[in-house]
């Protein structure tokens, strides 16, 4: 039998093959509630404008919510003959409220119902990512806040570099997850504009109001050109794109934390709650959660590159590639909001491990630096030279198998005769953070402010 939508020009129904690669209705039930909501905006307006009479608007509007009460309560039969969420909302109110629910689809297409239904799904999600950045970074601005004077060693290379704090090490985080956020932001108000009315591609005849659509749905005003109306999927792009930005960071900080969990680091011990044992190694914690948040990012990265080759070399306006848009959207989201619970989950309870830092931090002659400082500040030696006397000096220290300030002054002054005892003032790692002064330095005092300043930020 043919379609009972679009049926008038057919003689067959589709294909068992056809019907399976066309049907999305298996994903994109999940924009239920967003299609009932437009749908009941449009029939509000269709009202208000004259263009239905009162008593059909209020029998979809009474359906509509009836369907949504159906497909909440889990007693809905979605059904892929009907392809996809809109048709079988719309065949389901037909069959409650009669011949009213046929005057719904007036001045508008499943084109401008599809891209306004996937914008209201994208924005809760962007919303939703808000909410869980801002729990991330409260999370992080604890952590620093706890331990804005714990030293720890800072790498380059992954080779030690010069000490930081604990706390500076948190907040940089908070700094990248702090853009993350005015992505989301900035990404939210500029998709924040509503396709419904753009019908098919040109608008419709019908005298619609779609301002009054647009602010019935939270939008801040329509679409203004219909054709980019129902091709646009920007949106759904810089959702997947800011996502990808903020799951690299996430990626990045799980690294991090897999690597200070180990018996080699023992930076951290992260909680039972936020790791796993081994099935045959009795003595094993292990860092899944941080795992799997760095595998998950390829997911995201993923359906980011899969978007955007669906999307190039697209003619305008509508065209069926655009329902590959849902699955990758939902799947990125789903997995973001994962990670992203988890992450905030992982570093509310760990614990950083404050002496073997300490310790960490004055290994790998982390001061050289520091002592390079002094002799330039002291000695008025010339910066290439004092880092040629300093090379000298680590190179003694590592022929001795000792650290910096375990040369005995003598040694010092077999390498350079006028450096007094002064300098081992520079050389202990607390004073080397606290002498880091400069705006967004590693020095306690700077990571104050740092928190402080976040702290005002995230309310
Ligand atoms: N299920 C479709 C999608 O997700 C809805 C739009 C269908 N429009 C059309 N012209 N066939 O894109």
């Amino acid at each position: 039998t043919s379609n009972q939508m679009w049926g008038g020009r057919f003689a067959a129904g589709p294909d068992a093959i056809m019907e399976a690669i066309n049907a999305s209705i298996t994903f994109d039930k999940r924009m239920a509630a967003q299609d009932i909501a437009g749908s009941r905006a449009h029939a509000a307006m269709l009202a208000a404008t004259g263009i239905v009479s009162d008593s059909d608007a209020e029998a979809m509007r009474e359906g509509l919510i009836t369907v949504l009460s159906e497909i909440e309560g889990g007693d809905f039969t979605f059904s892929a003959a009907l392809e996809d969420i809109h048709m079988n909302v719309e065949a389901r109110l037909k069959e409650i409220v009669g011949p009213a629910a046929g005057r719904l689809h007036t001045g508008r297409s499943r084109n401008d119902q599809v891209a306004t239904d996937f914008r209201l799904w994208v924005r809760d999600q962007l919303d939703a990512a808000d909410g869980a950045l801002v729990a991330l970074m409260r999370a992080l601005v604890a952590q620093a806040e706890a331990g804005a004077d714990w030293v720890m060693p800072g790498f380059t290379h992954l080779q030690t570099a010069q000490p930081v704090t604990w706390g500076h090490h948190m907040m940089a985080y908070v700094e990248m997850f702090g853009r993350d956020l005015s992505r989301v932001r900035d990404a939210r108000a500029r998709m924040n504009e509503c396709p419904l009315g753009a019908a098919a591609l040109a608008g419709t005849s019908f005298p619609i109001d779609r301002e009054m659509t647009a602010q019935a749905l939270g939008f801040d005003r329509p679409c203004a050109n219909s054709l980019d109306a129902v091709s646009d999927r920007d949106f759904a792009l810089e959702f997947l794109g800011t996502a990808s930005i903020c799951a690299m960071h996430l990626s990045r900080f799980a690294e991090e934390l897999v690597i200070w969990s180990s018996a080699q680091f023992r930076f951290v011990a992260l909680s039972d709650r936020f790791s796993t044992g081994s099935s045959i190694m009795p003595q094993k914690k292990n860092p899944d959660a941080a795992e799997l948040i760095r595998a998950k990012v390829g997911r995201i990265f993923g359906a980011n590159v899969a978007l955007m080759m669906v999307m190039k070399g697209l003619p305008l306006a509508y065209s069926k590639d655009m329902q590959e848009d849902k699955e990758q959207v939902f799947d990125a989201a789903d997995n973001l909001m994962l990670a992203l619970a988890a992450m905030e989950g992982m570093v509310r309870d760990m614990a950083a491990q404050k002496a073997n830092l300490e310790a960490a931090a004055g290994s790998g002659f982390s001061t050289a630096t520091d002592l390079a400082d002094w002799l330039v500040r002291v000695l008025d030696m010339p910066f290439r030279e004092a880092h040629h006397v300093t090379g000298s000096l680590v190179a003694r220290a590592e022929a001795k198998g000792c650290d910096l300030p375990d040369l005995s002054l003598d040694e010092m002054q077999q390498v350079h005769g006028e450096i007094d005892a002064s300098v081992y003032d520079v050389l202990g790692v607390h004073n080397s953070v606290a002498s880091r002064t400069s705006y967004g330095g590693t020095a306690p005092e700077q990571v104050r402010a740092q928190v402080a300043r976040w702290k005002e930020r995230l309310g």
